[in-house]
């Protein structure tokens, strides 16, 4: 679904641009920057952190929500969130990210652009549409 830029957050935009370019990617050149807006109001930002042990890389999305976290404690809920990156095509979050998003909000928007201009946007249960759920 495309949403039209008049009705997207500016500043949720802006926090998810300027953090991309934080991110440290030496290994894939692939830079993302995300920016959470939370349901309190408050906004949370993280980028992209990759290792040497490519298996320890941390994506965007999950380093925001854990400063989202860690600053609101365990009732952080994810009101709306942009994933920015330095490619030509926007991306989604990967399976693992979409799972942790999850955790915290049921069906917020995900906004997706790219540096070249493209952008898209999904309710998070189009994403992941029969997450694994527990009764905790
Ligand atoms: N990456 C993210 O940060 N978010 C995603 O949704 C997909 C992938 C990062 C991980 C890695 O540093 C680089 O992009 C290439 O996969």
């Amino acid at each position: 679904m495309m949403t039209s830029m008049s009705s997207i957050n500016s500043e949720l935009v802006r926090f998810a641009k300027s953090v991309c370019k934080n991110a440290y990617a030496p290994y894939s050149k692939f830079a993302v920057g995300c920016a959470i807006l939370s349901e309190n109001g408050h906004y949370y930002s993280g980028a992209n952190v990759e290792n040497l042990s490519f298996g320890l890389t941390i994506c965007a999305e999950r380093a925001a929500v854990f400063n989202g976290v860690s600053k609101e404690g365990p009732s952080f809920r994810i009101k709306e969130l942009v994933v920015y990156t330095n490619s030509e095509m926007p991306i989604t979050p990967c399976g693992a990210c979409l799972q942790v998003l999850r955790e915290f909000g049921s069906n917020f928007k995900v906004i997706s652009i790219s540096e070249s201009g493209g952008q898209f946007d999904h309710a998070l249960g189009e994403l992941l549409p029969f997450p694994p759920d527990i009764q905790l």
